[in-house]
């Protein structure tokens, strides 16, 4: 019997510590989307379990990714969020550096020496983009980023997703380790129980999670009326889940800002980017959310509390858990 992975994983912030190099900076990780990236300037800062992360675009176009991190006294060179920079000049004491990351001025620093290159350069980041998506990698990659996505890319094909067209970004904020809502969107065993209107939509005896290439969930499940199967439900290792409709697709990614903190974020994308129907797809992943937050806070409080260890794995149901925790282990293990 496969056992789910231990409580502590969940709770304490070293397990934190160690993911945060072991997960999250040896792996692709999707950041923002090109909608924010598309003009020489623009820029999107934001982090990413703890690491501080800005990508610009260059003014040949191309995006480029930095540590924003100043080498000075740990400044930054934007603020959080999205706007245009014209160049890059740290916020606190006004280094200056070019589009490649080298120091180009140390304002009024008082000193003509030079300084050596870590006290002189921005550490860069690796970007690589599919489609309108934006991924970044803290470390070294064994792939490129196409590479690494492998069979997942041959499952998103049949859907005109080049016919999309960015509308717009939900996130909110949870009080669970991350984990803890992977673990949570990688079952369909708690559908039945916890999402009335899921359930009366699908017929949950079909419902499938299946692992492929050692890098990608897909959840199958038939429409309870007996139409066809419309969409597609792919989840891509450590974060990202990709929820495709023919005439529009949400990208859902489970972001930890802390070892007991969550962001889930949204972006959606359709053919028909009307307020009307952009608000009846955020209504409906809302009502999803809200139910999936709820027992996700709980389970975390059971998780903290002592009482449990770690239970047994459904082998009918809680594949996609199994196949995801054994990747967590190996890497907190390496
Ligand atoms: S911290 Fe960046 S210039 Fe001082
Ligand atoms: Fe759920």
């Amino acid at each position: 019997m496969k056992l789910a992975l231990s409580a502590e994983t969940y709770r304490e912030p070293d397990a934190f510590k160690i993911e945060r190099q072991a997960v999250w900076a040896n792996e692709w990780i999707m950041f923002c989307t090109t909608a924010e990236l598309s003009q020489p300037g623009e820029y999107f800062a934001g982090e990413l379990a703890g690491f501080n992360i800005l990508l610009v675009v260059d003014p040949e176009g191309s995006i480029v990714g930095f540590h924003n991190v100043c080498p000075h006294r740990a400044g930054v060179l934007a603020w959080p969020g999205q706007g245009t920079l014209g160049n890059l000049v740290c916020k606190y004491h006004g280094w200056a550096f070019g589009w490649d990351g080298n120091l180009k001025s140390a304002r009024d620093f008082g000193n003509d020496e030079p300084l050596c290159a870590e006290h002189s350069e921005l550490k860069k980041i690796r970007v690589e983009t599919w489609g309108p998506l934006v991924f970044v990698h803290l470390g070294e990659p064994a792939q490129s980023l196409i590479d690494s996505l492998g069979g997942l890319i041959a499952k998103t094909e049949s859907f005109p997703v080049e016919t999309f067209s960015y509308a717009r970004r939900m996130t909110r904020e949870l009080a669970c380790n991350w984990k803890t809502y992977v673990d949570n969107y990688l079952e369909g065993y708690h559908v039945q129980l916890l999402h009335p209107s899921l359930n009366r939509a699908l017929k949950m005896s079909s419902y499938k999670v299946s692992v492929h290439d050692d890098s990608y969930c897909v959840h199958e499940c038939e429409p309870s009326d007996g139409s066809p199967v419309a969409g597609a439900w792919l989840f891509r290792y450590p974060n990202l889940a990709i929820n495709l409709y023919p005439s529009g697709m949400n990208v859902e990614r489970i972001i930890p800002v802390g070892h007991d903190r969550t962001h889930v974020v949204y972006d959606y994308f359709a053919f028909d980017t009307s307020e009307d129907n952009i608000a009846q797809m955020v209504a409906m992943s809302n009502e999803i959310l809200d139910e999936d937050q709820y027992i996700c806070e709980i389970v975390q409080k059971n998780l903290d509390s002592g009482i449990y260890e770690a239970g047994p794995l459904s082998p009918r149901h809680e594949v996609g858990l199994e196949w995801f925790q054994s990747k967590v282990k190996n890497a907190l293990l390496s």
